[in-house]
Formats: structure tokens, C-alpha cells, sequence
């Protein structure tokens, strides 16, 4: 029989993709290193489809129309690799491997360059959505060659999530485009949540409200600008009851977030290309930081200011809202400034204005506000930042002001908002006439005659410091 694709690793995520391309009617060939998994697939799904089980890499292979189009779902990193190796050498120019795991995008350029010099073609595709999605449609960002795409595309546009007809899913550029918008996407995920978890915290301990409280704000909130997946979800969360105790679910779990590392990926590497993704840093080190026990507990005793519930809960809840739309604007324009420069830096030339549209659907970010995103770069695609776009300054505009109230309330309450307050800072910064940065220009001419340029002449000049304090042209 010839499977029009494969997939080898099937646990959970690959698994429910191999679904969805049978369920498409695409005959799906099967694999997995523990045979008994795909039996047990095949006892449990086998009719939803035309699959193709084997037991072998051999088998698995040979059960590939040509170009074989060959998906690996297993672990980034080391495991990735070791399944490339075993299947590489039983495979033919033209053939495709694709990487739908969570890969760095620094492993799939290495990947797909060492794959090209057999002719095999490496994809590495960011799939976003979790179990559910990668059922009944994910978001999808594939990167690698354009000739790849163009024999893997259509699946993958069939089998991805749909907004208003149009799939979520593109080719976003060579080699490690996609992997590199995927680990954006999560870094925005993890900003999302931060400032998320932040407005919960300043609606329980400034707002004075309960959680369950707190869980219809976000529905309504749902029901508007903030419309998306997260704010969904935080309500059913919030809302939910802990069965053991009888207490809200959220007061039971420990208050120590974990991460897989996507998020550290992003920073990391913004820092390498020195784009400002401030928000999604805070998001990052408050993860970190509230995993620290060991300083959470020795600091425990330091005075703060009495948690007081403010006069007004419901005009506060209002602010909030404000507070939380305008930092999300914020932490959006960071990540596709981000995008564009790693666009830049690896020569991807990717569609700024498409990442908007793949992730309006299926993925984890996806919102409402993400095809607003999509018309701001359709009216400029070279818009410099989201803040630039007339709607969105409009509305960052009208939202300053709560926004600033909010933070205030938080530093005067002792609640920590390091997204809100980041965000405000870097849009506090982005419109400063003069920043402080002329001082630590002159800090560092002092010290190490490091240089300066002026404001009113061209080239670089040092202050003798030491000497009469003239000043020299260097
Ligand atoms: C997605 C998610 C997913 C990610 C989880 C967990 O787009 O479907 O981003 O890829 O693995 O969100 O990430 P952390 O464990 O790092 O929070």
C-alpha cells in the first residue's frame, strides 16, 4: 500500500496528527520505536482512516508514495537526531523529512544543511496547539524549501485549523524559519499567560474579588478586544474547584511554573540579535523566579506596604482590562520585531503580516486581536512597530492612562506586575524625546573611553577626562 505521508513517534501529539491526515483521507503510514504503541493505535483508531502500520524503519519506509513525505514526532533534541540518522540512509533524493517537534531553530539549519548535501529535503515545522489542535487542527509553520512546500503544503493547509476559510498554515521561509517564528509564538505564549496571571493577581488582591469572581471578569472580557484562547481558558480555570479540598483550584496548585525552554529559547537568542522582547523576558525570569524556593523563603519577612482592596473594584476591574490590552499590544510588537529581525539576520524575507493570519486560529496565542495584527501589515507591511499602526496607537493611547493608574496601584499595593510595568517602560521609552542613554554613553567615554557621537555632528568623540577635559574627535 502507498501512505501518502508517515509519521514515526507516536505519542500523543503524533499520534493525533497521523489522525488528522487519515481522517483527511490522506492513507497515513505509521511507526513508532515501541511497536506495541502503533497496535494499539491501530486497535483504537484504525477505522477512523486508511492507515498503513509497520513494525519496521524498512517497512515504514517502503510504505511512502515518492517524494516520501516523512513527519518525526519525538523529542527535540537528541532523540530528534538519532531518527533522522536511522532513516536518512534508507531514503531517496527528493524525499522529505519533516521535524514537527519543538526543535531550536539553530538544530534545523544544521539539520537541513547536512540533509541538502544528500538531496533530502528537512522541514522543520512549528506545530502549535497542543493535543487538541494537532486533532482537529493546529497551527502550522513550516519552514525549508520552497520546492518542499510545494509537495507538502496542500496537506497541511488541509489538515490545519481555518479562520473564515483561510488555513492556518504557510510556508514562512527557508531552512529554520519556521521553528524560529514557532519558538516566537511560544515566547508570546509565555508573555500572554505573565500578564495574564498578573491581572488575576491585581483583581484578587487589589480588586478584592473572589476566583470565581475573577473567572466571570475574564468571560467578559472574552467577550471582547481580549477575545482569545488564553483569557478562555483562564476563566475555566479560575472558576474550577478543587475536588479534595472544596477550595478554588488555583489556591491548591503550588505556585512554582515550570517551562519546557521555548521561552529561554527566545530570549536568548533576542538578546544574540539585540531585539528588546521585554515583556517576554519578564514572563521568563518570573517563571524562573517563582520557582525559587530557597529566595522566596529567606525573603519572606521583608516589609511591604498592607494589601488594601481599592474603592472602586468594578472601575479597577475596567483598568485592568486597559492595563492588560495595551502590554499585550506591547509584548505583540516586540515578538514580530523579533521576527523581522531574525528574518533579516538568516535572509528568510518572511511574510510579517502571514504569521498574523497562521495564528488566528489553531494555536495557542490565537485571538481575536491577531487579525488586527494581519491589517495593520496589510495596510504597512513595513510598519516599523504594531505601535506605529494608527489603530493600535489609537487604542494604546486611550488606554495609557488606566494603564498607568493600574501599575501604580500594583507598586503601592506591594504586588509584583513585572510585565505590566515592563511593558509600560518600553513604551514609556519607545516615545521619550531623550532617554538617560547619553549619560551612559558619558559613563562609559569616562571610564574606558569608549566614545560618543554628538547630537549635532557627525563621527565619534572622547573627552579627555583625565587630562584639560577637551574634547577630541576619535
Ligand atoms: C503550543 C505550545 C507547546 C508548548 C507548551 C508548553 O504552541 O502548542 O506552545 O508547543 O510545548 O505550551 O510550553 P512550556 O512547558 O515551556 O510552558
Amino acid at each position: 500500500a502507498a501512505a501518502q505521508i508517515g509519521v514515526t513517534g507516536l505519542g500523543v501529539m503524533g499520534r493525533n496528527l497521523a489522525r488528522n491526515f487519515a481522517r483527511h483521507g490522506y492513507p497515513t503510514a505509521l511507526h513508532n520505536r515501541t511497536t506495541a504503541r502503533t497496535d494499539a493505535i491501530m486497535a483504537e483508531f484504525g477505522h477512523e482512516g486508511t492507515f498503513v502500520p509497520s513494525h519496521t524503519a524498512q517497512e515504514f519506509v517502503a510504505s511512502l508514495e515518492r517524494p516520501r513525505r516523512l513527519v518525526i514526532m519525538v523529542n527535540a533534541g537528541a532523540a530528534t537526531d538519532a531518527v533522522i540518522e536511522e532513516f536518512a540512509p534508507l531514503l531517496e533524493p527528493g524525499d522529505m523529512i519533516i521535524d514537527g517537534g519543538n526543535a531550536h531553530f539553530a538544530d534545523t539549519r544544521r539539520r537541513e544543511a547536512a540533509l541538502r548535501e544528500s538531496g533530502l529535503h528537512f522541514v522543520g515545522m512549528g506545530v502549535s496547539g497542543g493535543e487538541e489542535g494537532a486533532l482537529n487542527g493546529p497551527s502550522i509553520m513550516p519552514g525549508g524549501s520552497a520546492e518542499s512546500y510545494a509537495a507538502l503544503g496542500p496537506m497541511l493547509e488541509t489538515i490545519s485549523a481555518k479562520v473564515d476559510g483561510v488555513p492556518c498554515a504557510t510556508h514562512v521561509g527557508p531552512d529554520g524559519a519556521g521553528h524560529f517564528v514557532k519558538m516566537v509564538h511560544n515566547g508570546i505564549e509565555y508573555a500572554d499567560m505573565q500578564l495574564i496571571a498578573e491581572a488575576y493577581d491585581l483583581l484578587r488582591y487589589a480588586g478584592g474579588y473572589s476566583p470565581a469572581q475573577i473567572a466571570d471578569i475574564f468571560r467578559t472580557w472574552n467577550s471582547g478586544r481580549l477575545d482569545s484562547y488564553l483569557i478562555e481558558i483562564t476563566a475555566e480555570v479560575l472558576a474550577h474547584t478543587d475536588a479534595k479540598t472544596g477550595r478554588p483550584f488555583v489556591d491548591v496548585v503550588a505556585d512554582a511554573a515550570e517551562q519546557k525552554g521555548t521561552g529561554r529559547w527566545t530570549v536568548q537568542i533576542a538578546l544574540d540579535l539585540g531585539t528588546p522582547v521585554s515583556g517576554i523576558a519578564e514572563a521568563v525570569f518570573a517563571r524562573s523566579l517563582s520557582g525559587h524556593g530557597d529566595l522566596r523563603a529567606a525573603a519572606r519577612d521583608l516589609a511591604g506596604p498592607s494589601r488594601e482592596a481599592v474603592a472602586d473594584p468594578d472601575s479597577f476591574a475596567d483598568k485592568v482590562e486597559q492595563a492588560l490590552y495595551a502590554s499585550k499590544i506591547v509584548s505583540y510588537a516586540q515578538g514580530w520585531n523579533m521576527i523581522a529581525a531574525g528574518s533579516e539576520e538568516y535572509g528568510w524575507d518572511i511574510d510579517l503580516g502571514q504569521m498574523a493570519v497562521i495564528w488566528r486560529g489553531g494555536c495557542i496565542i490565537r485571538a481575536k486581536f491577531l487579525d488586527r495584527i494581519r491589517s495593520a501589515y496589510e495596510s504597512n507591511p513595513q510598519l516599523p512597530t504594531l505601535l506605529a499602526d494608527p489603530d493600535f496607537a489609537a487604542e494604546v493611547t486611550a488606554a495609557q492612562n488606566a494603564w498607568r493608574d493600574v501599575v501604580a496601584t500594583a507598586v503601592g499595593s506591594g504586588i509584583p506586575v513585572p510585565g505590566f510595568s515592563a511593558a509600560l517602560a518600553y513604551y514609556d521609552a519607545l516615545r521619550a524625546d531623550r532617554l538617560p542613554a547619553a549619560l551612559i554613553q558619558g559613563l562609559r567615554d569616562f571610564f574606558g573611553a569608549h566614545t560618543y557621537r554628538r547630537t549635532d555632528a557627525d563621527g565619534s568623540y572622547h573627552t579627555l577626562w583625565a587630562e584639560d577635559r577637551s574634547e577630541v574627535s576619535r
